[in-house]
């Protein structure tokens, strides 16, 4: 969506800082003994107190009110009685509509001490996140941004999935731009427009270029194993620093 007056801003601050607090409080409450579809319960809660709905769920009809991906699952991973372990890799992202307002924003963390050494990945995207965030306003090409990405990961020894964007949002979950990619789509020549409001996300991953669908029909994992990142912010671009409207409870630190 474009924002082209106070209340649209108001109505995308309410809904972020929603889907902002969940994320947040569910990362928090993460930890090693805890089933997935637990913690996703604790974050339908606190969805359900802001009275905004689960975007997947009701966009997808996905069996889940946000997705929670673990070690070889990349994304849009189903919360289930999958039990989570020390030192795991977790993605959660939390996307909700709040009074007809759609907010999308993602982290990914390692569940308690660091055992299997994921924390470089992680510091990775998120690192690559803040940087390509802080390179757009209107008028950059997306494919620039596609290309900065990439080649940060590349100098920190990582790879990006190709097959996974970000994307414009906030009227429905998903909008034009439909593909904000983590490469140099030499094809995409659309630019960021100032006032449309998008959502940026890392795709950082070890071995893997490509994520397909397991049987399940929602799950995806890497084509060629391996770990991945993803960190995600919905913001407004402007004519100079975007504003960062999932922010709000610092998933940077
Ligand atoms: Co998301
Ligand atoms: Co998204």
């Amino acid at each position: 969506m474009s924002i082209t007056k106070e209340e649209e801003l108001t109505g995308m601050q309410k809904v972020s800082e929603a889907v902002a607090h969940t994320l947040k409080a569910m990362s928090s409450y993460a930890q090693p003994g805890m089933t997935t579809k637990q913690l996703d319960e604790y974050g339908a809660k606190i969805l359900s107190e802001f009275g905004a709905k689960s975007a997947p769920y009701e966009t997808y009809g996905f069996p889940g009110w946000t997705c929670i991906s673990v070690n070889n699952e990349f994304c849009h991973g189903i919360p289930s009685s999958r039990i989570l372990k020390e030192g795991d890799l977790i993605n959660i992202d939390v996307s909700a509509e709040l009074n007809g307002f759609w907010s999308d924003n993602g982290n990914s963390f390692v569940v308690g001490k660091d055992i299997h050494q994921h924390q470089k990945l992680v510091d990775a995207s998120k690192e690559i996140l803040h940087k390509a965030i802080y390179n757009i306003k209107g008028g950059v090409r997306i494919s620039e941004v596609g290309h900065l990405i990439e080649t940060e990961a590349k100098k920190r020894g990582f790879k990006v999935i190709k097959n996974l964007t970000g994307h414009g949002i906030g009227r429905s979950l998903h909008e034009a731009p439909s593909e904000i990619a983590n490469y140099k789509d030499k094809y995409n020549q659309t630019r960021f427009r100032k006032n449309s409001v998008v959502a940026i996300e890392t795709f950082i991953s070890t071995t893997s270029s490509y994520a397909d669908t397991l049987s399940d029909g929602w799950t995806m994992v890497g084509n060629n194993g391996g770990f991945m990142a993803q960190h995600e912010h919905t913001i407004v671009v402007t004519d100079g620093k975007p504003i960062i409207l999932t922010e709000g409870n610092g998933v940077w630190n």
